[in-house]
């Protein structure tokens, strides 16, 4: 497929249908260690399209409880990690990632020749010399990275949509690793496939999350804002000028027929100062995404999210900071925004079964 002038090969659905992906993958056991934000989906994507699924998850955690309300049978299809561990032929490794680090001398003993150790991110092998993750020689290590977040990836599946992923094979020792991914990002529900290799996709992850996926757009999001407000604008249409204009109205065309598309379809004064703005928000921005890329790569970033999420009140911290996130008098106006939508819809965390 041509992407702009660059030919790029993609796996989509049409030359590996489901019932391939079956044939692959039918005598493995896919043990889904860790049910937090990607597992359940995988999982679930997966129980659903047929595949022997089991999911491996600690006890006395609200997360088993949450895993049980799936419809996963205590020790039948639902075990402690390394139990699921010792019954899975693939072992998808969906620990958060600090607590794939923590896990590893549990899971490794049950590494044993011919299994898979599958990945939704290159993070833990990429940066093996701060995660201690380093695979046994004589199984497939692969990767299948959904491009969105769990939760996007259940809900666009139960509406028969798919989220696209990347793939990856970082070691092949049973000559039959790239099917097995490609199978099981299929079977995950992923609309095509790209491949990459765990670094890239490891550098462009995190570059992408600290940049205009969260990071950056949040930082946008806070300097109008509060220009907007310095200048006596109300909150109300301070935030319906950042974010709800945005979100509801601009990105959703953007999403189904490009930038172009949604410039040549605005007013001639928006178009006018958005092509002129768009260059001086390129100029500045510029080197902090070189900034940011150079932190990616030389493992900063690594190290600050594995020292951080590795502390044992990380939770209660990342509480606070999103506490204040919420409280702030952006996202408080945002809220009233939201509330006053005429569709009201609802937008939980809640897993779909
Ligand atoms: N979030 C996404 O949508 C997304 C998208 C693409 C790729 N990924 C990748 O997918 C993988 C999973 O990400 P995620 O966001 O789903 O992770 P997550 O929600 O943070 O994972 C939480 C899971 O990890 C377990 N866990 C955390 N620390 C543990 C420890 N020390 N020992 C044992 N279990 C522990 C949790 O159990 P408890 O609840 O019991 O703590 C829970 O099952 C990561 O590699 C991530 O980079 C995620």
């Amino acid at each position: 497929m041509k992407f702009g002038a660059t030919e790029e090969e993609v796996v989509t659905r049409e030359e590996f249908p489901m019932e391939k992906a079956k044939e692959v993958l039918k005598d493995e056991t896919i043990a889904v260690i860790g049910y937090g934000v990607q597992g359940p989906a995988q999982a679930l994507n997966l129980r659903d399209n047929g595949f022997h699924v089991i999911v491996g998850q600690r006890k006395n955690s609200k997360t088993w409880d949450k895993a049980v309300q799936h419809g996963w049978k205590p020790g039948e299809t639902l075990f402690e990690i390394e139990e699921a561990a010792k019954r899975g032929t693939i072992i998808q490794y969906l620990l958060s990632d600090a607590g794939q680090i923590s896990s590893w001398p549990v899971v490794k003993p049950f590494l044993t020749a011919g299994k898979a150790l599958y990945f939704s991110h290159g993070f833990g092998v990429t940066f093996s010399d701060q995660t201690g993750i380093i695979p046994p020689k004589d199984i497939d290590v692969i990767l299948a990275a959904p491009k969105g977040s769990g939760t996007s990836v259940r809900r666009l599946f139960l509406q028969g949509k798919g989220i696209n992923s990347s793939f990856a094979v970082f070691q092949d020792a049973t000559g039959k690793a790239r099917a097995r991914t490609i199978a099981l990002g299929i079977g995950v529900g992923s609309g095509y496939l790209f491949e990459t290799d765990f670094k890239r996709e490891v550098y462009s992850d995190l570059t992408g999350e600290r940049g205009t996926l969260m990071g950056a757009i949040a930082g946008i999001f806070e300097a109008q804002y509060e220009v907007l407000r310095s200048k006596g604008h109300t909150p109300s249409e301070a935030f319906n000028e950042t974010v709800e204009e945005l979100t509801q109205s601009l990105m959703p065309l953007v999403a189904e027929n490009g930038m172009d598309w949604m410039y040549s379809n605005c007013s001639t004064t928006a178009q006018r100062g958005a092509l002129d703005w768009k260059k001086k928000f390129k100029e500045v921005t510029l080197p902090v995404f070189k900034e940011l890329y150079e932190s990616v790569a030389s493992g900063a970033e690594a190290k600050r999210t594995i020292d951080t999420c590795s502390k044992p009140d990380y939770r209660e911290r990342l509480a606070e900071e999103l506490k204040e996130l919420r409280e702030s008098e952006l996202w408080q106006a945002g809220a009233t925004v939201r509330s006053l939508r005429p569709e009201k819809e609802k937008v939980g965390d809640s897993m779909i079964v």
